[in-house]
C-alpha cells in the first residue's frame, strides 16, 4: 500500500492541513495514488508534501531568500569581496527575521556559497576574494524561516564580461528553464534533467552529475534527487503538492569535477574551465507548476 498510516473517514478532516473535509479534498488523490503505486510508479513519500499552509510558509521564507538576492543583484560589482555578500545575506535575513540555512549546516562556515568562474559550487566567501570585472559568481542563498526553508541561486557577471562567459550564463539559465517547462503534475521527474541536458550539449557544453536539485520545505535537503541528467519518462511521478529545486551546473570544458579542496566544501571544475548555475525553487501544481524561489 502506498500509504501505510490508518484510512481517514470521508469526513475527517484531511492530511494536507487544508481544514477541508477529506472526501473534498485529498480523498480521490489518495485513490490514483494508489493505481499509480499499483502499476509500479516511483512516489514521493506522503510526508513530504506539502498542503497549503505549508506552501505559505514556504512563500514566506521564499520572499527573504529572493529579497537577499535582488539585494545582491543591486549591489554588486567590482571591488566587492565575496566576505561582504556573506555579511549582506546574514544581516537581510536576520533582519527579517529568518535564518541563513547554509550557516552552520554540516558545518558550513557561512551564510551564503559564492562560487566564482571554475569554482562549481559551495564557493566559501573570503575577505580574499575580491571580484574584478570579467568575473562569473554564482550567489546561491538559502533561508529557513518558521522551519520552512527556501533556496535559490543566480548568476551575476561582473563589469563587462567575454563572450564566452555571456554565453555559458545565459545557456545555463536558458537549460534551468526548458527543466522547468517539464514540470507537470502526474508526469516523471526524468523529463526535467533530460530536458536540461539536451539544452547545454546541444551548445558544447557538460553537465555535472554529482550533484543535482532536491526535494525541500520542512527540510533543506529532501528526496528526490534531481539528476539534470536523466532520460525522458523515468523516475519519479511528479504529483501536486511536491516542492523541489532545479538547479543545473553546467561546464564550458568536461563534466568532470574536483571536490578535494583542503577546506572541504569549494567544488571546481577538473579542467579548470569556466562553470555556471541558477536555481529555482518550484511547486508542483494541479495544472503545471508554480516557482516558489528563484
Ligand atoms: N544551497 C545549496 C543547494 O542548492 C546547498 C549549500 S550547503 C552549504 O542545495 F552548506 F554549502 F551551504
Ligand atoms: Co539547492
Amino acid at each position: 500500500m502506498y500509504w501505510d498510516k490508518p484510512r481517514l473517514g470521508r469526513n475527517d478532516a484531511c492530511w494536507c492541513g487544508s481544514g477541508k473535509k477529506y472526501k473534498k479534498c485529498h480523498a480521490a488523490f489518495d485513490v490514483h495514488m494508489e493505481e499509480l503505486y499499483e502499476q509500479g510508479f516511483l512516489l514521493p513519500y506522503h510526508d513530504t508534501l506539502k498542503g497549503p499552509h505549508d506552501i505559505e510558509g514556504i512563500k514566506r521564507s521564499a520572499e527573504i531568500n529572493i529579497g537577499i538576492l535582488d539585494y545582491v543583484a543591486d549591489h554588486i560589482g567590482p571591488g566587492v569581496t565575496t566576505e561582504q555578500i556573506d555579511q549582506w545575506v546574514y544581516d537581510y535575513t536576520i533582519e527579517h527575521g529568518g535564518t541563513p540555512a547554509d550557516l552552520g549546516y554540516e558545518g558550513y562556515p557561512k551564510s551564503v556559497c559564492t562560487s566564482i568562474n571554475e569554482v562549481v559550487c559551495h564557493g566559501i566567501p573570503s575577505k580574499d576574494d575580491v571580484l574584478k570585472e570579467g568575473d562569473i559568481v554564482n550567489v546561491d542563498c538559502s533561508t529557513i524561516l518558521d522551519g520552512y526553508y527556501s533556496d535559490s541561486s543566480r548568476m551575476f557577471c561582473i563589469g563587462e564580461v567575454s563572450e564566452e562567459r555571456k554565453k555559458l550564463v545565459q545557456v545555463t539559465r536558458e537549460a534551468m528553464l526548458k527543466g522547468l517547462e517539464q514540470v507537470k503534475p502526474w508526469e516523471l521527474l526524468g523529463n526535467v534533467g533530460a530536458a536540461v541536458k539536451q539544452h547545454a550539449e546541444t551548445h558544447g557544453y557538460s553537465v555535472v552529475r554529482e550533484f543535482g536539485g532536491h526535494g525541500i520545505g520542512f527540510d533543506f535537503h529532501e528526496d528526490p534527487f534531481v539528476s539534470h541528467v536523466s532520460e525522458p519518462n523515468t523516475g519519479m511521478v511528479m504529483v501536486p503538492g511536491m516542492v523541489f529545486t532545479i538547479e543545473p551546473m553546467i561546464n564550458a570544458g568536461t563534466q568532470e569535477i574536483n571536490m578535494s579542496h583542503p577546506n572541504g566544501w569549494t567544488v571546481v571544475t577538473a579542467d579548470g574551465k569556466d562553470t555556471a548555475q541558477w536555481e529555482v525553487q518550484v511547486l508542483v501544481t494541479e495544472d503545471g507548476y508554480e516557482l516558489l524561489s528563484w
